[in-house]
């Protein structure tokens, strides 16, 4: 089995391919002196059986990592849940999956389709986190997906990988809150999903969240080629509840807004 460090690690690799900014940004906090911590990482699939939420949490809860909430997003149809591992260095991991069965009739006919091309036992591979796009997909079908759910074409696009990693801002040492690094990166050319205000959430509510719009990269169909919203960069600051512990959670009207990250309007 890998280790925590080989998979994240994998994860990571996978993710950066499909966003070069999150590499960027990276280096350049790294050259600020700052040893950037992940809040969480965030992944997406289909509500299918042996393809959703549970398969994909599966090789996390082998490191063990621990369920915590539920989420529900009525207008994105979605359903979520974190994890939290007992070493609290490490990342949660928020997985959302797609109420497939909520799709228009034409969305639910191309998803069937895609996964009718997976192989026998494709969902219980330890590696299913970075496995990355397992089927064939034309572009007229991404197109279509896209009219109904832009989350429902995004994992027809890209399958099965990290949609995000976040970066725990509390842990930043040169900049005091959120606003300073979004006008960093903002300084160094970096646009920001705007949709909601570029900070979702408040203190009050305990957490503040603002994330990079997905980069956008040349993705291969099976009838050609589209460049398309990939993945994007998230930063998280928390802050204390009321009994003075940090709040771990989620808002959902932030996350919300956040899925719209990689949303190609
Ligand atoms: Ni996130």
């Amino acid at each position: 089995m890998t280790t925590i460090d080989e998979m994240l690690d994998a994860l990571w690799r996978d993710y950066v391919a499909q966003a070069p900014q999150a590499l960027r940004i990276h280096r350049l906090l790294g050259e600020r002196g700052e040893r950037v911590r992940n809040d969480h990482i965030a992944l997406r699939t289909y509500g299918l059986p042996g393809i959703g939420i549970s398969a994909l949490a599966a090789p996390f809860e082998a490191h063990g990592w621990q369920r915590r909430d539920r989420y529900r997003f009525d207008d994105k149809h979605l359903i979520a849940y974190y994890w939290q591992h007992p070493d609290p260095l490490r990342p949660k991991v928020f997985i959302s999956e797609l109420c497939v069965s909520e799709m228009a009739f034409g969305t639910q006919q191309i998803i069937d389709r895609l996964v009718a091309q997976l192989p026998r036992d494709f969902g219980a591979r330890a590696d299913l986190p970075w496995a990355g796009r397992p089927w064939q997909i034309k572009r007229a079908e991404y197109e279509t997906m896209i009219l109904g759910s832009e989350y429902a074409a995004w994992v027809g696009a890209f399958g099965f990988r990290v949609n995000h990693f976040t970066v725990d801002v509390n842990h930043l040492t040169t900049f005091p809150d959120l606003q300073s690094l979004d006008a960093f990166l903002v300084e160094h050319g970096f646009r920001l999903n705007d949709a909601g205000g570029a900070i979702k959430g408040t203190r009050a509510e305990c957490l503040e969240q603002s994330s990079t719009r997905a980069d956008s990269i040349a993705v291969e169909f099976s009838d050609g080629t589209l460049e398309i919203p990939s993945c994007y960069y998230e930063f998280a600051k928390r802050h204390r509840l009321p009994s003075g512990e940090l709040f771990q959670g989620f808002v959902p009207a932030s996350a919300d807004k956040i899925f719209e990250s990689t949303d190609r309007k």
